[in-house]
């Protein structure tokens, strides 16, 4: 697999970039401040760089930073993410008191489709925002066969995307492809049932599920 490049080094980029590395990705992590991460990262597979050169490094870019402000910083981006992937798993949620998230910055939309819009030399690819960040690179570890969704227009990118899902341990029948960018809204509302899930059951690794 070709070099992935993950925008954010928090709980979900650090997640990607680890189970990536560990199944011989080659991974490179975009970050605000690269210095910090290389020493608290040293010893790992992961090279850490500023934003701009993550980009330049690969046609798959990951979104893991704040959704609610994503529109307008990848907006600004536009020219340079010309002809990539943007995978985005970020959801664009305002934050309840108790700063997780309380509602959705985009109704009657999604950032998935707003980052289309704006973007329309980037193939958008929305997946892995229905579970939690410990979830992503080892789904086979989960009591029951989670599911993992795919939002997208550009048939290509979701068989690039797939490849991604593979190398992350998700099985080819735990995937499913939802259609067209605009079915990101149903799964960028699933954030809004985080909160009193983790109230409910605690911080142990979860995915959404499709029992059929
Ligand atoms: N946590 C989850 O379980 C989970 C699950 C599904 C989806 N998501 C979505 O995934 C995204 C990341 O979540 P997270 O939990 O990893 O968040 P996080 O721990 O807060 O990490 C986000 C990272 O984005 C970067 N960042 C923060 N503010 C920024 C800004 N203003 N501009 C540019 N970069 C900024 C930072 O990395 P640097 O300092 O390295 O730049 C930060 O560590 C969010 O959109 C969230 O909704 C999270």
């Amino acid at each position: 697999m070709n070099t992935i490049s993950i925008l954010g080094s928090g709980r979900v980029g650090t997640a990607l970039a680890t189970a990536l590395a560990q199944n011989g990705a080659a991974v490179v992590i975009g970050t605000r401040d690269p210095e910090r991460v290389r020493t608290e990262w040293a010893g790992t597979d992961v090279e850490a760089t500023d934003i701009h050169d993550a980009i330049d490094r690969s046609d798959v870019i990951i979104n893991a930073t704040p959704g609610d402000t994503s529109l307008e910083r990848f907006t600004a981006l536009a020219d340079q993410l010309a002809g990539k992937i943007l995978v985005d798993v970020s959801n664009a949620t305002t934050r309840g008191d108790d700063g997780m998230p309380g509602g959705l910055v985009y109704q009657g939309s999604s950032l998935g489709e707003l980052l289309q819009r704006a973007l329309p030399d980037v193939a958008v690819v929305k997946t892995l925002n229905t579970m939690l960040f410990s979830a992503m690179g080892s789904p086979a570890s989960l009591g029951s066969a989670p599911t993992v969704f795919l939002s997208a227009d550009d048939i290509d990118a979701k068989a690039r995307v797939r490849e991604l899902l593979a190398a992350l341990g998700w099985d080819e029948t735990w995937i499913v492809d939802l259609g067209g960018i605009e079915t990101a809204r149903g799964t960028e509302a699933f954030a809004l049932l985080v909160p009193s899930l983790l109230g409910a059951l605690g911080f142990a690794p979860f995915a959404l599920s499709i029992a059929r």
